[in-house]
């Protein structure tokens, strides 16, 4: 078959032909963006899974989503040895430079850059040198104490008063949540807490490896009440023989079922395998429909 038309797409974060038994996930973060945009009180959503399940493009698709709703988003990936406070600023400046383009009264999206101000100020007593211009006066004890766990917060909540004050909702998407240390786990846990409390439009979205969920409860033992945690898993026989039929069908080209049974038995259902045996089953078979044999 011409490699050139193959609709698979073994990768990470690449978005899939066809994205397969995800519907519940899907809307239960519609059912919460619905909700945070009319400062209804709902857990924010982190969600795990095993490396190669689909989170980076769950994560994706529900940032589109927001972005159709009218939310103003940002998108940070965490990494080893990358701090939470240098890596969030950038982003939360262009966010705010974002709001600030909105038409609206008051002066809330210029205290909030006063705040990030003040924080960046503190990050770069206890971090050295970064490098973010703000062309605005710090406002003084706003969230420069040098404690992540105060400034953070503090942050957030300049940030949410800025987003209702141009009655723009904000969702904050991180990709690779468990890289952060206690610390910032804790900070970020007990920003949506204050968020919540003054019930702002910022949201949380997250993702990271089954571990976070215990790393979260460590952290600070009321997350499991902010946050809920949907499990993303391997997709069932059915669904895997979507993911491979209905993308293949698009081209004209079929799957024998019992090409489609091998996948399953040899995958699990698991999307990185399976895209990745979509793809090679593609390239290797001759004609349609792609059989037994070429699997
Ligand atoms: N629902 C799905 N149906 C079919 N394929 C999918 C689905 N979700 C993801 N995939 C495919 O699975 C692969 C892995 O997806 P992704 O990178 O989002 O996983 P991940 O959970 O973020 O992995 P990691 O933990 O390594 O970052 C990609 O090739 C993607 O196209
Ligand atoms: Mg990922």
């Amino acid at each position: 078959m011409d490699p050139i038309k193959n609709p698979f797409s073994p990768g990470a974060g690449s978005p899939p032909p066809e994205l397969v038994g995800r519907d519940p996930v899907l809307e239960q973060a519609r059912i919460l963006l619905g909700r945070v945009r009319q400062r209804r009180p709902e857990k924010s959503m982190l969600l795990t899974g095993l490396r190669g399940v689909g989170k980076t493009v769950l994560l994706n698709e529900i940032k589109r989503m927001a972005d159709d709703e009218g939310y103003r988003t940002i998108f940070i990936e965490a990494h080893e040895g990358k701090a939470l406070g240098p890596l969030i600023a950038p982003y939360l400046r262009s966010l705010l430079y974002d709001l600030d383009r909105i038409a609206g009264t008051g002066d809330k999206v210029k205290r909030g850059l006063a705040v990030l101000r003040s924080f960046i100020g503190a990050l770069k007593l206890t971090m050295g040198d970064i490098s973010i211009g703000l062309d605005i006066e710090p406002e003084k004890g706003a969230a420069d104490s040098g404690d992540l766990e105060v400034d953070l917060p503090n942050l957030f909540i300049a940030i949410g008063e800025a987003a209702d004050n141009r009655k723009v909702p904000v969702a904050i998407f991180i990709d690779e949540i468990q890289y952060f240390n206690k610390k910032e786990l804790g900070a970020l846990i007990m920003g949506m807490h204050k968020i919540q409390q003054h019930q702002l439009p910022l949201v949380l979205l997250g993702a990271g490896l089954p571990i976070l969920p215990g790393l979260a409860g460590q952290s600070k033992s009321y997350a499991e009440r902010l946050f809920s945690f949907p499990n993303i898993g391997a997709l069932t026989k059915e669904d895997t023989a979507k993911a491979l039929q209905d993308p293949a069908q698009a081209a004209g080209i079929a799957f024998e079922p019992a090409a489609l049974t091998e996948v399953y038995r040899l995958t699990k259902g698991y999307p990185y395998f399976l895209q990745e045996w979509g793809y090679v089953a593609w390239n290797v078979a001759t004609s349609s429909p792609i059989s037994l044999q070429v699997i």
